[in-house]
């Protein structure tokens, strides 16, 4: 992996730092995406000292709107005249609702929108940066995901614990559109759970905080959430791998509910208008 440009959203906690840190060790040029600057600057102080010869570049960006996608997105194409792996690993748990400044639920925007905008608008320069892939970090809980286009991207229908699976699955329900977009373009794209890891996602206050805290102590620790999605990202065995769903490492049929052709297509249609933009 040496001096490929890996770019990590969410990279500066939990398994996105995880990911940097690997990629680091395999001698990557990574790109860490931070909506926070302090934080950001923190997490590459913690992984230059794990790795002294890593090679990362913090690059501040914030995924929970459209304009600061469109923002992010074109930092990155200033920046970089390759990218040969984008992982989409930022993602939210909300437990309440929350609509950002363009209307849409944040675990819509963050979990889907946000992905699905990346993939778009980085999609010329990942065909230009020779066998390029993409990793979309998604969730086996999508299985319990029920979308419903008029409710769904608004928070119509918020629930503290369907609305993660809803937009991760989402997200799933691109996978097989985006591949077929991209078939024999060079680039891959796979999705992939990266196991139960203990992390600071969905964490909240008060008593149920306290206690999941508790619980998660006995989950796995993010360099276990990392080795999927990295395998994903650097296997040569995977070269030729795409549109697949990943269980950790074990390429997994997708289930029923994100086998949706027809929602698909009206998914794609209005993410790529919310977006604004033209595929
Ligand atoms: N942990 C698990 O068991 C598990 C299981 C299945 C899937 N996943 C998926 O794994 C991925 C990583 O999650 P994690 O468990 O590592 O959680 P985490 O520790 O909460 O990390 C999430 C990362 O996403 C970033 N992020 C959130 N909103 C953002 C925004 N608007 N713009 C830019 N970055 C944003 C966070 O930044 P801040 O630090 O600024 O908040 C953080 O860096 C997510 O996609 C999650 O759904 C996790």
């Amino acid at each position: 992996m040496k001096g490929q440009v890996c770019v990590v959203t969410g990279g500066n906690a939990g398994i996105g730092k995880a990911i940097v840190q690997a990629l680091a060790q395999k001698q990557a040029r990574v790109v860490m995406v931070s909506r926070d600057k302090i934080r950001g600057e923190t997490a590459v102080q913690e992984v230059q000292r794990a790795v002294p010869q890593a090679n990362i570049d913090l690059v501040l960006g914030d995924v929970g709107s459209i304009a600061g996608t469109h923002a992010l997105a074109y930092t990155l194409l200033d920046s970089y005249p390759h990218i040969h792996v984008l992982i989409n690993n930022a993602g939210v748990w909300p437990t309440k609702k929350r609509l950002n400044e363009d209307g849409l639920e944040t675990g819509f925007m963050v979990n889907h929108l946000a992905p699905f905008m990346l993939n778009q608008l980085l999609r010329e320069r990942l065909q230009a940066s020779a066998a390029a892939r993409i990793v979309n970090i998604s969730a086996g809980l999508y299985v319990n995901g029920r979308v419903d286009l008029q409710k769904t991207p608004y928070g119509d229908d918020f629930h503290p614990i369907r609305t993660y699976a809803n937009t991760k699955l989402c997200n799933l329900l691109c996978l097989p559109l985006e591949a077929a977009q991209l078939e024999g373009s060079g680039v891959t794209i796979n999705a992939v759970h990266p196991g139960v890891i203990n992390t600071k996602l969905g964490d909240m206050r008060g008593p149920l905080g306290w206690l999941m805290k508790l619980v998660k102590r006995s989950w796995a620790k993010p360099a276990e959430g990392a080795v999927a999605p990295v395998w994903l990202a650097t296997a040569p065995e995977l070269a030729e791998t795409s549109g697949k769903y990943f269980n950790e490492k074990e390429e997994t049929p997708l289930e029923d509910v994100a086998r949706n052709d027809a929602l698909a297509s009206q998914l794609w249609q209005l993410s790529l208008e919310l977006a604004k933009i033209t595929a």
